[in-house]
């Protein structure tokens, strides 16, 4: 188990927490709690980003180091997760950018796909997480690109 991968997939999973949270007070009606929640989520959100990203600069990306059969479907599931994950960060600027420009219709509309991809985001994170680190030891370290591919 590594430390930096164990933070930024905990944030992951918390940012997805106040997402959800923030949709049930929007569906009640507290626009107040709405706004702090959903806040919380983003900012979550974007430590996992910085996270990830420091680790990828400055350390690289881990290899699957589970069974030769597993691999593709390894990869195809990690590029689903990655697809997943880069809407939700698209999808999540537009939404924020609807809500302080107090253009709640195209928010809501827009919001309500930026909730659902990134509570399928976060689940899909924490089963890249589980087979990385959990089911099986990591491979090596290798540079993004061939840890996505799987072209090592
Ligand atoms: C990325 C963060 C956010 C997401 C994912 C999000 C998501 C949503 C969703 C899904 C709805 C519609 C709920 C429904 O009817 O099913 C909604 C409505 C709303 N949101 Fe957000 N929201 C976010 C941030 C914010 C922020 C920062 C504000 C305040 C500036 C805000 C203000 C509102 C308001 C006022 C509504 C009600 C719109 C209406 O009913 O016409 N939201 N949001």
């Amino acid at each position: 188990m590594q430390i930096l991968p164990t933070i930024s997939t905990t944030f992951i999973v918390i940012s997805a927490i106040f997402v959800a949270l923030g949709w049930a007070q929007i569906m009640k009606g507290n626009r107040e709690s709405h706004q702090k929640l959903m806040l919380w989520g983003a900012g979550f959100a974007l430590a996992f980003f910085i996270v990830y990203m420091s680790r990828t600069v400055f350390v690289g990306n881990t290899t699957f180091g589970g069974p030769e059969e597993l691999k593709l479907a390894y990869h195809v599931f990690l590029i689903f997760h990655i697809v997943l994950a880069t809407t939700a960060a698209v999808f999540g600027i537009i939404t924020l950018l609807h809500a302080f420009n107090k253009r709640f219709a195209k928010h809501k509309r827009i919001g309500r796909w930026t909730a659902v991809i990134w509570l399928l985001t976060a689940p899909t994170g924490v089963a890249v997480y589980v087979l990385l680190y959990v089911l099986y030891p990591g491979g090596e370290t290798r540079p993004l690109i061939e840890a996505i591919l799987g072209t090592y």
